[in-house]
């Protein structure tokens, strides 16, 4: 692998001067790439309006530079809220997009002034009129991208096609205001295609509520799913972009509803390089053939999507020659905590403990999800750059 595949020299130079100053494990963030990232995201999508999903990184620096952006936000709990709302952003650039909440979590963003909320059952949907009375909604529609997502959303979320009618008719009478559909196409999704086949379960949806009920949706979230740059090459954002472009007008016409975005992992991921040391190389037995290569950090540490080996993030070490396949591990005494077992990355043949690796792109869904105290380990330390 190389480092020029995902960085620019500068870049890695950057990087690099700030990892060579902290102790590890230690995620270095650059907020240039973030912003570079926001701005094509308005290039390629100019109708969109920019929901950034913050469980992707809460940082408060990321939430600060996208505040000043003109980013509006994706929030999935009352503590995501507070969190948006005392960085100074307002509640009308908030959408609530978590499916599961707590009728109190309902009416404490109401209060707080959020007027956006998903839906994707009936049970949640009287919670919402109960407790957001008069508020918009959206419908989520299940879809299934899991054959070609490296992180798939499964059927936790979302609703048939025929749920969300019933649930947009049923708002309406509630008082509230069905104003469109969402679907997430599973994260890291490699499959354009698959926003087609949503996109054409909305039109249908569309159509048969206007015609049917005279309930005109304006409205459709295509979600996130977009991708960061791993090892499994993808296509560019700007192609996805292009594409469903063209997939949103072969189904709407001149009639595209407005457009909200979600993305969290294409914003942020390239972001970040997770900095971690090798604490032990070692064998199983005196003639296995197999090193074993210990890290500072694991799935408890901000790896936790090496689960099943899913995201494969592209690996860097500062030393040449020959490279042999490695089984690459966590700290912890957990025997969940493997990283790549069966996926055999190749790590130089004389790497030694006390040298460095870094994973990168790594900005998404790792400083969030690492654990506060798994075997005693901190929470992995975040730091920035430009
Ligand atoms: C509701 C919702 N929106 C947006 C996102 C962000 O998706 P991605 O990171 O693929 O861009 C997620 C991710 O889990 C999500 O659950």
């Amino acid at each position: 692998m190389e480092i020029e595949e995902y960085y620019s020299r500068e870049e890695w130079m950057r990087f690099k001067a700030k990892a060579d100053q902290v102790e590890t494990p230690s995620l270095i963030v650059s907020l240039g790439i973030i912003r570079r990232r926001f701005e094509e995201l308005l290039t390629f999508f100019p109708y969109a309006k920019i929901y950034y999903a913050v469980k992707a990184n809460p940082a408060k620096e990321i939430i600060e530079l996208l505040r000043d952006l003109g980013s509006y936000f994706d929030i999935a709990s009352i503590f995501e809220l507070d969190k948006v709302l005392s960085l100074g952003v307002s509640p009308d650039r908030i959408s609530f997009g978590n499916t599961i909440k707590k009728e109190k979590h309902i009416k404490y963003a109401y209060d707080k002034g959020v007027r956006l909320f998903v839906t994707d059952s009936k049970p949640d949907l009287h919670k919402v009129a109960r407790s957001a009375p008069g508020a918009d909604v959206f419908v989520r529609l299940i879809v299934d991208g899991s054959e070609t997502a490296d992180w798939p959303l499964s059927f936790k979320f979302g609703c048939h096609p025929d749920m969300a009618y019933d649930i947009i008719v049923e708002a309406k009478k509630l008082g509230l205001n069905p104003i469109g559909l969402s679907f997430h196409v599973g994260s890291q999704q490699r499959d354009i295609g698959q926003w087609d086949d949503a996109l054409t379960k909305a039109k249908y949806l569309f159509d048969l509520l206007e015609g049917e009920e005279k309930i005109k949706l304006k409205m459709i979230n295509l979600g996130g799913g977009f991708p960061a740059h791993y090892i499994q090459k993808t296509n560019e954002t700007k192609e996805y972009a292009s594409e469903i472009s063209r997939y949103l007008h072969d189904n709407f016409g001149d009639d595209v509803p407005q457009i909200m975005l979600e993305p969290g992992r294409s914003l942020v991921g390239d972001s970040g390089i997770l900095t971690t040391e090798v604490v032990l190389v070692a064998r199983k037995s005196n003639s296995n053939l197999t090193r074993w290569v210990y890290i500072d950090a694991g799935k408890f540490g901000g790896l936790i999507e090496t689960i099943d080996e899913s995201i494969k993030y592209p690996i860097h070490v500062e030393r040449d020659g020959k490279r042999e396949q490695v089984v690459l591990a966590g700290p912890t005494c957990d025997s969940m905590d493997i990283l790549y077992e069966n996926n055999k990355y190749e790590l130089p043949v004389n790497l030694e403990m006390g040298d460095r690796l870094y994973f990168l792109t790594t900005g998404a869904y790792t400083a969030s999800y690492s654990s506060v105290e798994f075997n005693g380990f901190p929470p992995l330390k975040v730091h920035f750059i430009e």
